[in-house]
């Protein structure tokens, strides 16, 4: 059987990105693999949260996962923190992550350049810690979007090395994956770039759909096709981009052939899109509340991630120990 592994910053809530990035196909994969879905609480400290909110994030994304129908029965979810042994196994990968490809990190770059200010080694080894959390239950599977790719290369590449270096068959090389087709990136409707929690441009699964419809309502368009089968904008693909990832195909179609033909209303096309959303939205939302406020039962659905993480995670830890040679003397 194969293995799945992915896990979601605890920054904040989660938003179309996360969910048709990732989280979707988390839940579509659970009934036909071993699954290990985490909150990775280790790399939201890169970024310094406030020590006052970070079990916070961690409860809010862990009642985001199971309200979207991640199920504890099904799958192994917990809570990287829990699971020790990924520190020991990232300390070991460090040896053969090298300083040169580590700073050629696209996300490394990237941070570099927004948060010059707190330039830490815990983010120049991202990619490392990523790769210990995959290695660790050897996955075969990591379901995640588009702007995860890299960290993916870096893993297989991380295995592949170790393989090399102590001529085992040890750790698999892990794909990136998403259903059937090609990974995702859900686009912002501020016009440019990916929908983020950092961007300030996120539609969240807690929103409500006043919220929501507000939000879509003040996408960025622009003054519309003058021409039949005019090129269309960023801003307005951005629209349609999501439109194909949430509404019905005749949808698309439809406002497509409008777009083409010069006919097309934006506010018809927001409104849709924003019905469409609401429906995939209100249902989890609802969830979430009920969950969120249940103790009792998010502690246990984390304890017992716990102990089905850790035991497959010491062994790895163990098994490596000994291919590299650390001995009890
Ligand atoms: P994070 O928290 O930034 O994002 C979590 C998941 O959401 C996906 N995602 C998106 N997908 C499509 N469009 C978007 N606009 C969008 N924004 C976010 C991300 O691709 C990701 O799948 N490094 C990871 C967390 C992590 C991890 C792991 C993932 C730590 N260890 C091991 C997989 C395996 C991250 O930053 O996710």
């Amino acid at each position: 059987m194969e293995t799945v592994l992915s896990g979601i910053r605890s920054t904040g809530n989660l938003h179309l990105g996360n969910y048709f990035g990732a989280l979707r196909n988390f839940i579509k994969m659970q009934d036909d693999a071993s699954c290990y879905f985490f909150i990775a609480d280790y790399h939201s400290l890169t970024t310094h949260p406030d020590p006052s909110i970070l079990g916070g994030n961690v409860r809010n994304i862990l009642s985001e996962y199971l309200a979207a129908g991640l199920s504890p029965e099904k799958s192994t979810i917990y809570v990287q923190s829990d699971v020790p042994e990924v520190a020991e196994l990232y300390l070991l990968l460090n040896m053969h992550a090298y300083i040169g490809e580590l700073e050629r990190t696209a996300s490394f770059k990237d941070k570099v350049r927004k948060q010059s200010e707190n330039v830490n080694a815990g983010l120049l080894t991202y990619p490392v810690l990523m790769a210990a959390d995959i290695l660790m239950h050897r996955a075969n599977k990591v379901p995640v979007g588009k702007d995860q790719e890299q960290h993916l290369e870096m893993t297989r590449k991380y295995a592949r090395r170790f393989n090399t270096i102590y001529g085992v068959d040890y750790f698999p090389e892990p794909e990136a994956y998403n259903f059937g087709t090609e990974l995702v990136k859900v686009p912002g409707l501020d016009g440019t770039g990916k929908m983020g929690k950092s961007e300030g441009n996120g539609i969240f699964l807690i929103d409500s759909d006043k919220d929501i419809s507000k939000k879509v309502m003040r996408a960025v368009t622009d003054a519309g096709p003058t021409e039949p089968n005019s090129p269309v904008s960023e801003p307005v693909q951005n629209i349609f981009t999501i439109m194909d990832i949430v509404s019905a195909p005749d949808t698309v179609k439809f406002f497509r052939g409008r777009y083409a033909d010069c006919t097309i209303r934006y506010g018809d096309l927001k409104k849709q899109l924003a019905a469409d959303i609401i429906a995939v939205v209100s249902p989890i939302r609802e969830r979430i509340m009920d969950i969120r406020a249940d103790e009792a039962y998010l502690h246990k659905v984390v304890k017992m991630g716990e102990e089905r993480a850790r035991e497959n995670a010491s062994k790895t830890v163990r098994e490596v120990r000994e291919i590299m040679g650390i001995k009890k003397i």
